[in-house]
């Protein structure tokens, strides 16, 4: 197994690093592990210290934390009024909110091309979700504040592979 640790990485990254390994049991168990990871990094201020993130203004930037045993983890910017497609994944993901607050618009789908909301959640500092591909996992994710927002993501993807967690994108219907 190929562990990278990024040149510039995270405080924290020796969590990370744990987490190829823990992927290699039970989906629960890898789900709990990441849970917990997610939850003490939440609890880190300095946890981005010296990192040059990206940012793209009026839209979200990805910048890859650690990469490695077909985990990839993220440092999502989000700016406001950003936005994601409405997709579902192809991997398991998890994500933490590590500054400031998102919301999160849950879908269901009624085709492979469309889908109705179903559930409307802001998310604040701290709060921690994990969804594995076979359950509902069909979301979108946008910064509706006036403040940046960070969160960190933890997809069991391989960035090398993908380019995404995403499966597929789908347009929105009324109910
Ligand atoms: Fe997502």
């Amino acid at each position: 197994m190929t562990i990278a640790v990024q040149p510039n990485a995270p405080r924290g990254a020796d969590l990370l690093a744990a987490l190829p390994l823990a992927a290699r049991g039970t989906p629960v168990a890898y789900l709990d592990a990441t849970r917990r990871t997610l939850r003490a990094l939440m609890e880190r201020p300095d946890l981005l210290d010296g990192l040059t993130l990206e940012r793209r203004p009026g839209g979200y930037a990805r910048n890859l934390l650690f990469g490695g045993g077909g985990i990839s983890v993220w440092a999502m910017v989000w700016s406001p009024g950003a936005r994601t497609s409405v997709h579902d994944h192809h991997c398991s993901c998890c994500f933490g909110v590590w500054r400031g607050a998102i919301r999160e618009v849950w879908f269901r789908p009624i085709s492979e091309s469309e889908a109705v909301a179903t559930a409307d959640a802001t998310r604040p500092q701290g709060y921690v979700a994990c969804m594995m591909p076979t359950g509902p996992n069909l979301h979108q994710i946008v910064n509706p504040g006036a403040e940046e927002a960070i969160s960190i993501h933890v997809y069991g993807f391989d960035h090398a592979v993908h380019a995404s967690s995403v499966h597929r994108e789908y347009r929105v219907v009324a109910a």
